[in-house]
């Protein structure tokens, strides 16, 4: 397979291919534990920041030119889909994203529109300008967030510790539950479709809270429709990526809904999960971002015993569990980086 891009480990790795060593890029690479970003983020809204082509490539390239990741990350948010439907979304420093009106009942269920794919064209926008300037040095990877974890923001009205809202309306009105995450699962798929067609080369659903759900409604409400999407991806030579927290358990079935690569987070052993996945399925992960803040040689010593376990292994992708954290030291983060990419299998 030619992709035409310069350094394709990423897409190798996706695909099971072998690789002289593993790819490395970061969840949340584009964000606050680099100063630069603040130097952006201090005169812009966040939602500016997505809306503005030009400063969501700013923002994607600077962990590309400051930390040398193997690939880019679209800059956006997975909440920019629930945006488009209806919820009116905003940012707050230090409170995270809100909705000022939440799903709570059927008649707000209607409101959400679901032709919506134009008002997201801004991304593709922001994609084509991102593609200009990696002029095919790494891949990028665009991303949207999974229906069960947007629906829990919907619901919510913002974060939650212990989506109750959102389990009550799973457990006492499941057909509206449906109702809902039906309609944001088309969404995400014209929304991932737009993206493929604007250029990107791999793509990620997150599915970031999926950890809070039992078996049975992992697979009701949020397996279903993670299938549902990946099945209808124009998704040839783009291989998909599905992340949850929760992957430590979940990894199973996120293998049966069909994504190219199952991200895990830092709870399991890779080995383990990447021995029990069907062959030809790829694994991403699993550093516990923690590690991240400890001294360097805790940091060499924790990613190349991850290695060594995941030696003779075609189909892995270096990344860690979760998303980095804002305060964890910059100069770590570089050198985790330097460390990944000196190894060889
Ligand atoms: O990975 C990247 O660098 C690309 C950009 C990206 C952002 N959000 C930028 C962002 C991606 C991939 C996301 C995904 C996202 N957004 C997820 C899934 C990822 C995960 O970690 O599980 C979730 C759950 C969201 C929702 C969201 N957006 C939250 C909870 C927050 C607040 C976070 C916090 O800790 O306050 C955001 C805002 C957000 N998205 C920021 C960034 C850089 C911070 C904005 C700021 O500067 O204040």
């Amino acid at each position: 397979m030619t992709t035409g891009l310069q350094n394709d480990l990423l897409i190798r790795a996706a695909f099971s291919q072998p690789t002289e060593r593993p790819p490395v890029w970061i969840m949340r690479q584009a964000g606050r534990f680099m100063k630069e970003y603040w130097d952006i983020k201090n005169r812009y809204s966040f939602l500016e920041m997505c809306k503005t082509p030009e400063i969501a490539a700013d923002v994607t390239m600077l962990p590309v030119d400051l930390l040398g990741v193997d690939a880019a990350i679209l800059f956006s948010d997975i909440l920019v889909t629930a945006e488009a439907m209806g919820g009116q979304l905003s940012f707050e420093q230090g409170v995270g994203p809100q909705f000022a009106n939440p799903v709570r009942n059927r008649a707000d269920a209607e409101t959400l529109r679901t032709d919506v794919v134009d008002k997201l064209q801004y991304v593709g926008d922001a994609i084509q300008v991102i593609r200009q300037r990696l002029q095919g040095r790494i891949p990028l990877i665009g991303f949207a967030g999974a229906p069960f974890t947007v629906l829990s923001y919907l619901v919510e009205g913002g974060s939650s510790k212990d989506f109750k809202r959102t389990k009550l309306l799973l457990h006492n009105e499941p057909e509206l539950a449906h109702f809902i995450l039906q309609k944001i699962a088309d969404v995400t798929v014209d929304y991932l479709n737009l993206q493929i067609a604007a250029g990107i080369n791999a793509l990620q659903l997150f599915d970031s809270w999926a950890l809070a759900l039992s078996w049975d409604d992992y697979k009701t409400f949020a397996h279903h429709y993670n299938t549902y999407i990946f099945s209808k991806l124009n998704r040839a030579g783009v291989p998909v990526i599905s992340f949850c927290k929760g992957s430590s358990v979940f990894a199973p079935l996120m293998a049966e809904a069909k994504p190219n690569v199952v991200s895990v987070d830092w709870n399991a052993d890779l080995r383990h999960v990447k021995d029990s996945l069907p062959h030809g399925v790829a694994v991403q992960g699993n550093l516990d971002p923690f590690v991240l803040y400890a001294d360097k040689k805790v940091i060499r010593e924790k990613i190349l015993h991850l290695f060594e376990r995941m030696r003779g292994q075609d189909g892995f992708i270096f990344n860690l569990g979760h998303g980095i954290m804002p305060d964890i030291p910059f100069d770590n983060v570089k050198y985790a980086i330097e460390v990944v990419k000196e190894f060889r299998f």
